[in-house]
């Protein structure tokens, strides 16, 4: 069904289930489904909903592809603020993926050429079923920062002071946060056939609110995903959405 639903819903709770109950739905209805899973906060809950949900043995991710979505550069490949790591703890591994089955971001030799390689065997490939996103304060999507049109590639990209300072959150502090990173494209993310956004806490609130009534630009890209063929699902809690 595309389109774009808007889901309010009471709390974080159930948020999560909602939300893994929509991933759960995609991956039992095709079970070698694509899936990007997003890092950042909001879809933690989801993403132990549904580690939870296969230890029940009520979800069989054994056959999903996870395709990262965005990588700050210049780190090494055990650093803490690896946003690669961080998928595997909370994603890959609580689901039982196999390495395999995980497909990395370009993140070394020339970038440019890579993510332009990365784009063309995606696009020879089946594409992706479903992305996980969460909404950055600024609404960017994966790293894909304001200005960022809907056929943006996969790309290195400078990170915006706003973006800098919301990961600073993860990390300690903003000086803590890498300032270059590769980020899957706009025009990757918006041909995904289902798109589940979750939007939490009242931090999100007047951006969300933006995202979905005010202009549709490329000054916030997560206004693009009004625009697309794409199955598009957005859960929202009270303290982001407010009353109204
Ligand atoms: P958050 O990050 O879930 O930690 O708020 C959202 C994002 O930047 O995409």
């Amino acid at each position: 069904m595309s389109g774009l639903h808007t889901r309010v819903v009471e709390s974080a709770d159930q948020l999560n289930r909602i939300g893994a109950d929509l991933v759960a739905e995609a991956i039992a209805a095709v079970p070698a489904t694509s899936v990007v899973a997003a890092t950042g906060r909001t879809p933690m809950g989801l993403y132990a909903e549904l580690a939870a949900r296969r230890r029940s043995g009520l979800v069989d991710a054994s056959e999903i592809t996870v395709f990262q979505l965005d990588e700050y550069l210049g780190l090494e490949e055990k650093d803490r603020r690896s946003l690669f790591g961080w998928m595997r703890r909370s994603f890959v591994e609580p689901l039982h993926v196999t390495d395999d089955r995980v497909v990395r971001l370009p993140l070394d030799g020339d970038l440019d050429e890579a993510c332009v390689a990365y784009d063309r065997a995606f696009e020879t490939g089946s594409g992706l079923d479903l992305a996980i996103l969460g909404l950055g304060a600024n609404g960017h999507l994966g790293f894909n920062e304001p200005p960022s049109s809907r056929d943006a590639p996969t790309r290195v990209v400078e990170l915006s002071p706003v973006t800098i300072g919301a990961n600073a959150r993860y990390w300690g502090d903003a000086a803590d946060v890498p300032t270059e990173a590769v980020t899957m494209g706009m025009s990757q993310l918006l041909s995904a056939r289902k798109i589940v956004l979750v939007v939490s806490g009242a931090s999100k609130r007047t951006i969300v609110h933006e995202a979905l009534e005010g202009a549709i630009s490329p000054e916030l890209p997560a206004s693009l995903l009004r625009e697309t063929d794409a199955d598009v699902n957005v859960i929202i809690d009270r303290a982001a959405w407010g009353e109204g």
